[in-house]
């Protein structure tokens, strides 16, 4: 019978690999931690003050897409991009010392749940041009919302850990938000 021959046949070819070039996993390789500068771990604090600006002739938080109105209360599927400043203080014209770019959408169908999606671009001292980036599930009317840092460059390269995140004011009227963030961040 020819068929399973064909089959022994198809087996014996698929055992033979042909190497093809660049097939070397050489692409990857260890690395000593003193070549990259890497020390001993450590653990940062700070906080800083995020101002949600959805008013005024330059807000820093922008509708790019629009929710479907008849499908939830709240505005599910509403993203917004965002350039807010960080600063030192409650009050926007206190020190600046960041700013947090990125967007955030409504992620939930039932509570008013956000999807956070942002880098903390740092400008203050020798923090300056070093970033984190938050990324979470924000529930904006819980007193603390807790979301982790998943990454980080500059002094923060390697960096893990979590933000604490409570509204300070909230303008109904607007929409504009202050809220306070505490970092916990483990880096080098
Ligand atoms: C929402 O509204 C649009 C147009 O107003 C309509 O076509 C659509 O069927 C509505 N969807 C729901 C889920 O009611
Ligand atoms: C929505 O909020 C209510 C009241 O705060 C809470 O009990 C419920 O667990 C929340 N639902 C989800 C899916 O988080
Ligand atoms: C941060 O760095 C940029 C470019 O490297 C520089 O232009 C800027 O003045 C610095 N800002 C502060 C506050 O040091």
């Amino acid at each position: 019978m020819a068929l399973p021959i064909l089959i022994t046949l198809s087996i014996l070819l698929s055992l033979i690999t042909i190497p093809a070039t660049g097939e070397h996993h050489n692409f990857v390789k260890s690395l000593d931690r003193k070549s990259l500068r890497i020390g001993r771990e450590k653990i940062s604090h700070f906080r800083v003050y995020w101002h949600d600006i959805l008013s005024g002739p330059s807000p820093t938080s922008v509708m790019i897409v629009k929710p479907s109105s008849n499908i939830s209360t709240s505005a599910f599927g509403l993203i917004r991009m965002i350039d807010n400043p960080l600063t030192e203080g409650p009050d926007v014209k206190s020190k600046l010392l960041g700013r947090a770019q990125g967007f955030y959408g409504s992620a939930a169908q039932e509570n008013i749940s956000l999807l956070m999606s942002m880098n903390f671009a740092f400008c203050e001292g020798k923090y300056n041009g070093s970033t984190i980036t938050v990324m979470g599930r924000n529930e904006v009317f819980d007193k603390v919302r807790e979301m982790p840092v998943i990454g980080g460059s500059g002094l923060f390269r390697f960096a893990r850990g979590y933000v604490r995140a409570s509204t300070h004011t909230f303008d109904l009227k607007t929409g504009d938000a202050v809220v306070m963030y505490n970092v916990y961040v483990m880096h080098y």
